[in-house]
């Protein structure tokens, strides 16, 4: 049976996404911080990810004028400050007076790192596009930091452990259970891994008695 379809007028309708905090810093080394959801991984060599922007944010200017930023990810419990970015402007809010917020020093970068956050991105400007609203940056990652909070007995990343928060058509989740892990559609289990050796077995035995 078919399953019925409506037609919506095109639109952005892409979800879920990240919704990231990215911090910027003019050339003073005045910094603030913005949420994004229109981020994006576009090159993982070298690594680049993207950034769109309005041109009448406030943190548009400091993009502009250093050619750096930070991509810093959320967790569930930086839900309410995330949200509180992204409806608030710097240009009348000390957002990080605000939220609580911790600065840091970024590595490569003038702009600050955000020090809640478990994984930041520090990102040099590549390319800027005008597409219309938004204006997208096109961004290197120069630099990453990931909290030490996150690394298991033999020092791997465990970002799962750090809530990551999603953003789906304007409300903010947990990402709930894990399903599977990359290639699990095709990974044998034991099950599988069992039969396959009977029928190899099997095989084995057939052409030695094929032979004799
Ligand atoms: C969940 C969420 C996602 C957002 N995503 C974007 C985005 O991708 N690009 C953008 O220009 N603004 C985005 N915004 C809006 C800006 O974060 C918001 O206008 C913010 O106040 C700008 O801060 P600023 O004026 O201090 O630069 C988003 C807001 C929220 C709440």
């Amino acid at each position: 049976m078919e399953i019925k379809k409506r037609e919506f007028k095109p639109g952005n309708l892409l979800y879920p996404v990240p919704a990231v905090l990215v911090s910027v810093a003019d050339g003073e080394g005045n910094a603030n911080l913005f949420t994004v959801a229109w981020t994006g991984t576009v090159c993982t060599n070298p690594p680049m990810l993207s950034i769109s922007v309005r041109p009448e944010r406030y943190s548009y200017h400091m993009l502009r004028e250093t050619g750096e930023f930070v991509v810093n990810l959320t967790t569930e419990s930086m839900a309410f400050a995330t949200d509180f970015c992204g409806v608030r402007s710097g240009r009348d809010t000390d957002k990080w007076k605000e939220t609580g917020l911790t600065k840091g020093s970024a590595r490569k970068v003038l702009a600050p790192i955000v020090q809640e956050s478990p994984v930041s991105l520090e990102c040099r400007v590549t390319e800027v596009r005008e597409l219309g609203s938004h204006h997208l940056f096109l961004a290197e990652i120069v630099a990453v930091s990931v909290s030490e909070a996150y690394l298991d007995a033999n020092g791997t990343f465990r970002l799962s452990r750090a809530r990551p928060l999603a953003y789906s058509h304007g409300r903010y989740y947990g990402l709930g259970d894990c399903l599977g892990s990359f290639g699990y559609s095709v990974r044998k289990t034991p099950e599988k891994k069992a039969k396959a050796r009977r029928r190899e077995k099997s095989h084995d035995k057939q052409q030695k008695s094929e032979k004799r």
